[in-house]
């Protein structure tokens, strides 16, 4: 798709040349300054009722008189047009055209001024609408011939505008990227797929190195407790290690560890049948963890960071790790296994300790990590977990920024009792109460030689029902998370 920025008089929309017009209008009364024509059927439409100025409504009108563009979607956003309220209206106009004949829109925002949030929630909008998963239903429907989008602006804000447009679309490269493998059924996304993907990211863009672990390197290196995962599945285990080399070879790099379970079963202790098939999703931190990489390499960010994703499928089986078990992990410490469905932590405490030998500026972890996170937060915000105030200030401002948003949660130590085990160093699980809490605090014992974060994505990774697939969440945060530390 392409994205450009318009200038052009707000009371000259009736006169620009494209295909459709979606002007989206802050709610409460009809916006000044539009020229007459558009003034016109917009007073008559609110007159008559058909067009109600309150956030969420929209109106689509065909051949209006005077206007040059034979389509015109409205619709209506919050009275401050904010970019979450402007996205929200967006969607609504973007679906309004999409499917017709209109190659070319142009988008304006009456009324109140565009920042380049707002620019980059257009392309967020429209990557979203556009993109068709056909991997395995090659039958699918085209994507929407609208291929060209025009952000109507003043001469003066062109520029900022047009670096906005540029960063939504390389985010919206992450994103579509990170949907893209989570979507794909766990038969075609296995650790060896997710691998091909990290070296084909990696042929790409020369300042990005890809290495990956074997199971012989995990054994070798200790892996215990990701090995413990792995060790009941016919697909190989990967332990991923991307590099982006964007600044300075001394550079401390920003860590981000994705957890990697391409199937969920349970384990022996085996999950119900019910929506099982949503475990294919439970490799949503790596998803976005590899979208991430691509959209920092696409807009060449200043910055180092490193990519790291064990990944592999808990399975039941004869050669499977059972309830009770004890594994010795990379750190050394010793694991009581008493539930093999919370395995996440288990792949991701080898990889947080792996963490400590790049020396980073911070880790930050993200993962579909419990059911119990859900619960806390549905799928709105992603749950946060940090020991640092200052990282978790940036991630959640991030997030905001990126309209891709995400909630603090505690560690007080008072949870860490649950994690006691009678055989090991630790047990793998805490119990039902605060079990989002004590999954991170299992993490943190393992990330306690850095600034670290944890992200709870289970609830923000994808949607169920009608919808069902992933969301890209939270390629966006992360990558504004980066680019604000890139400078
Ligand atoms: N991948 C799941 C978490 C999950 C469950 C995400 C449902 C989204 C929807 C994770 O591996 C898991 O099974 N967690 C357990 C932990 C429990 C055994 C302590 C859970 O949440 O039930
Ligand atoms: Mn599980
Ligand atoms: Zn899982």
């Amino acid at each position: 798709m392409d994205f450009k920025t318009l200038p052009a008089p707000k009371d000259g929309l009736c006169a620009l040349a494209a295909d459709a017009l979606l002007l989206v209008l802050p709610a409460g009364k009809l916006a000044d300054g539009l020229d007459a024509t558009l003034a016109g059927v917009l007073g008559a439409a609110v007159d008559a009722g058909d067009l109600e100025l309150v956030a969420g409504r929209s109106l689509y009108l065909h051949h209006v008189e005077g206007l040059k563009a034979a389509r015109l979607a409205v619709a209506v956003c919050d009275a401050a047009a904010s970019p979450k309220s402007w996205r929200k209206a967006l969607a609504a106009g973007y679906g309004l055209i999409k499917g017709g004949g209109a190659k070319h829109a142009a988008v304006a925002l009456a009324g109140a001024a565009l920042t380049p949030a707002h620019a980059e929630a257009l392309v967020a909008v429209a990557a979203d609408a556009t993109y068709v998963y056909r991997h395995t239903k090659p039958s699918a429907p085209a994507a929407p011939r609208l291929a060209r989008l025009s952000l109507v602006c003043e001469k003066t804000e062109a520029k900022a505008l047009d670096a906005a447009l540029a960063r939504g679309r390389g985010i919206a490269e992450g994103v579509a990227l990170a949907r893209e493998l989570a979507n794909r059924p766990a038969n075609h996304c296995t650790p060896a797929h997710l691998a091909d993907e990290a070296r084909a990211l990696a042929r790409r863009h020369a300042k990005l190195k890809v290495e990956v672990l074997e199971r012989r390197d995990a054994e070798k290196l200790g892996m215990g407790a990701f090995l413990a995962v792995a060790q009941a599945s016919h697909q190989p285990p990967k332990f991923i290690v991307l590099r982006w080399q964007g600044g300075p070879r001394a550079q401390a790099p920003v860590v981000l560890v994705g957890k990697g379970i391409t199937f969920d079963t349970g384990g022996i202790s085996l999950k119900p049948a019910p929506e099982m098939d949503e475990m294919k999703f439970d490799m949503g931190g790596a998803a976005s963890v590899l979208g991430t990489m691509r959209a920092v390499a696409e807009l060449g960010l200043a910055i180092n960071v490193v990519g790291l994703i064990p990944s592999c499928e808990n399975m039941p089986g004869g050669g499977a790790v059972k309830p009770g078990d004890v594994v010795t992990s990379l750190s050394g410490r010793t694991i009581e296994i008493l539930n093999t469905d919370a395995e996440g932590r288990l792949i991701l405490c080898d990889a947080l300790s792996y963490a400590e030998r790049l020396k980073p500026a911070a880790v930050v972890d993200i993962a579909t990590l419990t059911g119990a996170c859900v619960i806390a937060l549905g799928k709105h915000r992603s749950g946060l977990f940090s020991s640092s105030d200052t990282l978790a200030e940036e991630l959640l401002a991030a997030g905001e920024r990126g309209g891709d948003p995400a909630w603090r949660m505690p560690l007080d130590e008072e949870y860490d009792e649950a994690l006691k085990s009678n055989f090991a160093d630790v047990g793998n699980v805490g119990g039902r109460p605060a079990g989002a809490i004590t999954a991170a605090k299992f993490l943190q014992r393992f990330a306690s030689s850095y600034d670290w974060a944890h992200l709870d994505i289970a609830g923000t990774a994808w949607k169920s029902g009608k919808e069902k697939g992933a969301t890209g969440r939270p390629v966006s945060l992360l990558v504004h998370f980066l680019a604000e530390r890139a400078g």
